[in-house]
């Protein structure tokens, strides 16, 4: 990737997206595992723990070689993160991936965050489009994806998303008045 150093913060008015640490970890293995941790035992915790850190150090990797800009959100630089959105920056292409813990799902908490971190990577890295993959059934990013302008370029069995900058141009000003009164604590 051409372009900044991937800030440390970012505003996102009730929310700011930072730089993922070690702490981070067991936040993140809820995230991503996408599962209440107390769903788990004790050696499956352990093991979704590890590959947070594991994930954690490669998103850093990432982020100095720039080929990837990756954001916790959370409410204050001190709370943990509720959520994770990463971008992974190839040949003028960034791929997104998002996700937040159940608890702070259906409060426009993503919306309010991904418009932020979209805007950044529009500006500030050389991407001409962002594109997301996800499962068919997977309703909830589908929605979220279609409020940002996404198009779908999937076949029968895939389902791919696509967003140029220029459409996310005339899209960022409409997504303006996105209600950000619903994305409050939780
Ligand atoms: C996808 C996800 C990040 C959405 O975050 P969120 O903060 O709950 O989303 P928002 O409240 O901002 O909602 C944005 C839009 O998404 C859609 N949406 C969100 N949750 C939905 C649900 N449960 N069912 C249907 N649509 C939903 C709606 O279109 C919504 O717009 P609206 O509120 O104007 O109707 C969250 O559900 C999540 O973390 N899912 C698991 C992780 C995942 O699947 N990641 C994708 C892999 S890349």
């Amino acid at each position: 990737m051409d372009g900044e150093d991937v800030p440390n913060y970012l505003d996102a008015e009730l929310f700011i997206l930072r730089s993922l640490c070690r702490d981070d970890a067991p936040q993140l293995a809820e995230i991503l595992t996408n599962a209440e941790l107390s769903q788990f035992d004790q050696v499956d915790r352990a093991l979704a723990i590890l590959d947070a850190r594991m994930w954690i150090e490669s998103a850093a990797r990432g982020r100095a070689a720039r080929r990837q800009m990756t954001w916790g959100i959370a409410q204050t630089a001190e709370s943990p993160i509720i959520g994770v959105c990463d971008f992974e920056i190839d040949s003028g292409v960034a791929i997104v991936g998002f996700g937040l813990l159940p608890r702070a799902r259906r409060r426009g908490v993503m919306s309010t965050c991904l418009a932020t971190a979209i805007q950044h990577v529009f500006t500030h890295a050389l991407v001409s489009r962002i594109q997301a993959e996800v499962a068919l059934e997977n309703r909830a990013s589908i929605g979220l994806l279609r409020k940002f302008g996404f198009v779908d370029i999937c076949s029968e069995n895939s389902s791919k998303w696509t967003l140029d900058r220029c459409k996310w141009n005339l899209r960022s000003t409409a997504l303006r008045g996105i209600d950000r009164t619903r994305a409050t604590a939780t």
